[in-house]
């Protein structure tokens, strides 16, 4: 059996006097994509950032394709194919779309070929490659951010609400190539509020309250729930 590409097993952590995270068990399958959901503050970011390495749990074990990695630093983790798209989404505003993709520190293909794939992938982008990336609209910004991620090989995407910010449409479209790097082999944990377009292309979905995972299961099943909490059930 091929182990969880990312595995958190007991997971408390937090930030200076503060516990956020009391407890989190959570798995990613290679290949698989997970929703996590929830709502504001209840400790989504901060299992994001535990999992990349930004912050080091109090206690329990943080795991990579089966190996201990708990308290490795962040630009470790990233070296070995953890990426995560951070809300807001981590781009330079005041470069261009050509120099974004040019700043990604990577060491596998050459930047010609890290533009040509991000071209091909969001024609949209190529259109725009000397536009400055702060002038694009969300939804160029969020595929920008996109394609500095991939431009690192990544086996593990962490991706912060993607959806924050933008038109249904786009996100759906957003979530199709989700769904499609998936299917190529990438395994993701994605973080929304409540979006309804990450349930279509999630292989399992759970929802955090108060630092703790509630429930996780199929996401139509989840969606039930989610309804029900969001109304205070
Ligand atoms: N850098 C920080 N310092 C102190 N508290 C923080 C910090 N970041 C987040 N928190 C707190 O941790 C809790 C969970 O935050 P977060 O993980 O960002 O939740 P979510 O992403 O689900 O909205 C909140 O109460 C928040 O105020
Ligand atoms: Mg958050």
């Amino acid at each position: 059996m091929i182990p969880p590409a990312l595995e958190l097993d007991a997971v408390h952590a937090g930030y200076g006097d503060i516990d956020v995270l009391h407890g989190v068990d959570l798995a990613v399958a290679p290949g698989e994509v997970v929703a996590l959901l929830g709502p504001n503050g209840a400790g989504k970011t901060t299992t994001l950032a535990v999992a990349s390495g930004q912050i080091r749990p109090r206690s329990g074990v943080v795991r990579m394709v089966g190996h201990d990695v708990t308290g490795t630093p962040a630009d470790a983790l990233a070296r070995a194919g953890v990426c995560l798209i951070p809300e807001g989404r981590g781009i330079f505003p005041n470069l261009t779309v050509r120099e974004n993709l040019r700043m990604v520190t990577y060491s596998g293909p050459s930047w010609a070929e890290v533009e040509e794939r991000a071209y091909a992938r969001f024609p949209r982008l190529g259109e725009r490659r000397n536009q400055l990336a702060g002038t694009l609209s969300g939804g160029e910004q969020q595929m920008l951010a996109m394609s500095r991620a991939l431009a690192t090989e990544p086996a593990l995407l962490l991706l912060d609400e993607l959806s924050m910010g933008l038109a249904p449409l786009i996100v759906e479209d957003l979530y199709q190539r989700v769904a499609e790097l998936a299917a190529e082999g990438l395994s993701i944990l994605i973080v929304e509020q409540f979006a309804q377009a990450v349930l279509g292309v999630a292989d399992r979905a759970a929802v955090m309250l108060q630092g703790r995972i509630r429930r996780i299961g199929p996401p139509d099943e989840i969606a039930d729930q989610l309804a029900a909490t969001y109304l205070g059930g």
